[in-house]
């Protein structure tokens, strides 16, 4: 699981005005994601030829959203589309221009409020791919 707390639509509705990352909803999926760690780990040790491997979302996602410059971007906290606090999905899309967008999206990791931008998605499957690739045969 991501950083839940971090994402801009989470910060704006229960952030009470801190811009910060909200601890105690990331630490709900750094639970979630050690109690996956261990029921991976014993259907892996219990399954003979289960190949299963968990990768994590959640270091590489924050590492980029809390340290952002030393990936690119400039912007980790409003989004691209609209006014990058509450909108996602159908409304920021190309079609959508009455919302504004903004004009570089290469300068921040989320596009809308719940989703990260392009470069930032293209981050995440690097590191993803370099956590997994030893599973590819
Ligand atoms: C499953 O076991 C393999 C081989 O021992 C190991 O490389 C892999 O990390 C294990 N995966 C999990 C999720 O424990
Ligand atoms: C957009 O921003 C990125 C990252 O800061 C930068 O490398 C790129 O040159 C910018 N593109 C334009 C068209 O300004």
């Amino acid at each position: 699981m991501i950083p839940v707390g971090c994402l801009p639509l989470v910060i704006t509705l229960l952030g009470f005005g801190n811009n910060q990352c909200i601890a105690s909803i990331n630490h709900l999926a750094t639970a979630f994601n050690q109690k996956l760690i261990v029921t991976s780990e014993f259907l892996n040790n219990t399954l003979p030829g289960l190949r299963l491997l968990v990768l994590d979302f959640y270091t590489p996602y924050f590492d980029i959203i809390t340290r952002p410059a030393i990936y690119g971007f400039s912007e980790s906290r409003r989004a691209c589309c609209g006014t990058g606090l509450y909108e996602a999905s159908i409304i920021c899309n190309l079609n959508s221009n009455s919302l504004g967008i903004c004009s570089n999206a290469s300068k921040y990791v989320f596009w809308d409020a719940s989703h990260p931008s392009q470069d930032a998605s293209k981050i995440m499957a690097i590191n993803l791919f370099e956590q997994g690739k030893s599973l590819i045969p």
